[in-house]
């Protein structure tokens, strides 16, 4: 389960890179653009303004995400993107912050840019943090001996989610496409207490909070909550720093 408003904690810092991303994506009139995660569709809808002749397609497989982006005024449907399959008019696919959601992802990257006509687009942006100390700190404290039990083996997933620049620039030019790769580390200024907690209490923590009843899950979060405060201090003036690295990868289909 997604919880939009959850999410969209933070919506000008996690919107960023959305807008850095398209910003390398120099098409003028695209006739299909595809929005693959499209989540509570607030980005999505900027497609439209930048792109109002184009066709806007928009799909996420979380129903709770579907429904907070129809009620933003958007056609978005229930799909899993491991089903999806780009239309032949299909001139942009862009996935902001999800691919890392499925560990397949870079086979239907492939499948993608395979698919998609001449001259087509693809962008996506993922999170690169999974070394961070904020999702080390959550995987140890989920391995411990007290929530081991409770939580089961492999739910949080390590540094393997996602790739490098360079090794999703390999994969998309191996499949012959023109590649524009890069990584961010954005220095996020977050205000207030337990800010790191609540930064991923509506992404990261999500599978913690899908294995626990609401006992167990507010004792989780407090003791997560100790080990981030002291990995991530919080400044006197009440703002704590939070690195997050993100990688991006913009293809051209030949
Ligand atoms: C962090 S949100 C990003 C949403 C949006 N792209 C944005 O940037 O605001 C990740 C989204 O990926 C979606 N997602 C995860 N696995 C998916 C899949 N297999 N197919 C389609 N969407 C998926 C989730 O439901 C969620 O809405």
């Amino acid at each position: 389960m997604w919880d939009p408003v959850a999410y969209q904690t933070y919506g000008d810092l996690r919107g960023r890179p959305f807008h850095e991303l398209l910003a390398r994506v120099p098409v003028e009139a695209p006739r299909r653009v595809v929005d693959v995660g499209c989540g509570p569709g607030t980005l999505t809808a900027t497609l439209r303004e930048r792109w109002p002749g184009a066709e806007l397609e928009a799909f996420d497989s979380s129903s709770e995400m579907v429904e907070a982006a129809r009620a933003a005024g958007l056609a978005a449907e229930v799909v899993d993107a491991r089903e999806w399959v780009p239309r032949p008019d299909t001139d942009v696919v862009i996935s902001n912050a999800t691919l890392q959601w499925i560990p397949e992802h870079r086979d239907l990257l492939r499948r993608w840019v395979t698919a998609l006509p001449a001259g087509a687009w693809s962008a996506m942006q993922v999170p690169g943090n999974f070394d961070a100390p904020s999702h080390v700190l959550t995987r140890q404290l989920a391995a411990s001996d007290e929530w081991r039990s409770r939580l089961g083996p492999g739910l949080l997933r390590g540094a393997e989610t996602v790739s490098d620049p360079v090794e999703y620039a390999e994969l998309l030019a191996d499949a012959g496409c023109a590649v524009d790769a890069w990584e961010t580390t954005y220095v996020h200024a977050l205000e207030g207490p337990d800010a790191v907690l609540r930064w991923i209490t509506g992404t990261a923590l999500r599978p913690i909070r899908a294995a626990l009843g609401d006992d167990d899950w507010e004792a989780f979060r407090g003791e997560l909550g100790e080990r981030l405060a002291e990995a991530y201090p919080r400044r006197s003036d009440g703002t704590t720093w939070l690195p997050f690295r993100r990688v991006f990868a913009v293809a051209r289909t030949p």
